[in-house]
């Protein structure tokens, strides 16, 4: 009886399982974000260690499954016969010592691949073209260029077919900086430096994700990587260089009152912005909102960027992602506007 309904219920899970899937693809603007379809050397790496596993893995299951009706074969053979063939006792005496020996050569093998894949990911041949602070906090990603002196959250943009050195440690707790299409797992940790060599071989949007658990939010600590041509790139870059503009529209310079007085420059940091009078900690609570227009998403990737969901995260951040340090700003519809309006013009 049980049975019978588990075995009803597969094709349920199968339609539930390919239906998450499709959701994923379809609110992202990212591939999705599989590790066997790896999009860079490291994960191709990678991906190859797991499809010799699987090959080894397999061949083995099915040299099991095939010696267990053997032998069943073989035991009702003999209850079968009238008389017992115990003509050769020694019959079947090395079958231990060749499931050993086995056993020996396969993990040998598999343990070397690893140890292979393990080295050439862990040191990349090339020099790195570029040189990229990453530090994990609850629940979003800074991002920081040294060389350039610019500072950005959650999306991390890289040349393609440059080896790009990532130095990465947490603010807070224990996180895992991880994009699946171009590198393995790596754990952020406070106080310590642990850094990874990503390369992306194709243009694209890769999905990355926190993969160790940090607290409430952790299912929603993601970000993009954005691999463009060395021209885009550059632009970007050169852009990002840039502090913000004054704004010339009377809304948008209300606006501009309205984050300063509402307490929003105490923890997001805008270049170019006049706010000596706020008193800013060294402690950078929020992302730096700079160029907070020229990404995709908001909240570590967690919503496309557009007005209705920077409205809906400024006035009420806790119903999105309960837990996070954004606080519920009480703004009068009329100081809302206008901040959005300030917002909008952060190219
Ligand atoms: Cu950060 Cu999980």
């Amino acid at each position: 009886m049980l049975i019978k309904r588990a075995c009803r219920a597969i094709p349920l899970l199968l339609i539930l399982l390919l239906s998450s899937a499709c959701g994923v693809a379809s609110t992202s603007p990212a591939q999705l974000p599989s590790a066997l379809n790896p999009r860079g050397p490291a994960a191709a790496h990678l991906a190859s260690l797991w499809w010799v596993m699987l090959a080894f893995g397999t061949a083995i299951f099915l040299l099991v499954i095939g010696l267990l009706f053997a032998a069943l074969l073989r035991g009702r053979r003999a209850t079968a016969a009238t008389a017992p063939d115990d003509a050769n006792p020694d019959k079947g005496r090395n079958w231990p010592l060749f499931a050993i020996g086995l056993s020996v050569i396969v993990l040998a093998i598999v343990f070397g691949y690893n140890v292979y894949t393990l080295a050439v990911v862990e040191n990349p041949p090339n020099n790195p073209g570029i040189k990229i602070q990453v530090i994990a906090r609850r629940w979003w990603w800074e991002v920081r260029y040294t060389d350039s002196g610019i500072e950005t959250a959650n999306e991390i943009h890289i040349p393609v077919g440059v080896p790009v050195h990532i130095e990465l440690t947490a603010y807070d707790v224990i996180h895992s900086f991880w994009v699946p299409q171009l590198h393995g797992k790596m754990d952020a940790i406070p106080t310590r430096i642990n850094s990874l060599t990503i390369q992306a071989d194709q243009p694209g949007v890769y999905r990355g994700q926190c993969a160790e658990f940090c607290g409430l939010q952790h299912a929603n600590m993601g970000f993009l990587v954005i691999a463009q041509s060395k021209a885009d790139y550059n632009n970007w870059l050169h852009d990002q260089e840039q502090s913000a503009a004054s704004p010339t529209d009377p809304a948008a310079q209300k606006g501009q009152q309205v984050f300063l007085s509402a307490g929003c420059a105490f923890c997001h940091m805008i270049r170019g912005l006049d706010d000596t009078d706020v008193v800013r900690t060294d402690v950078r609570l929020g992302p730096d909102l700079t160029h907070l227009q020229s990404r995709m998403t908001i909240a570590a990737a967690t919503l496309p960027d557009n007005t209705g969901n920077l409205a809906g995260w400024v006035s009420d951040a806790q119903h999105t992602k309960p837990g996070s340090l954004m606080p519920e700003m009480y703004l009068n519809s009329q100081d809302l506007q206008n901040l959005l309006a300030y917002l909008q013009t952060l190219h």
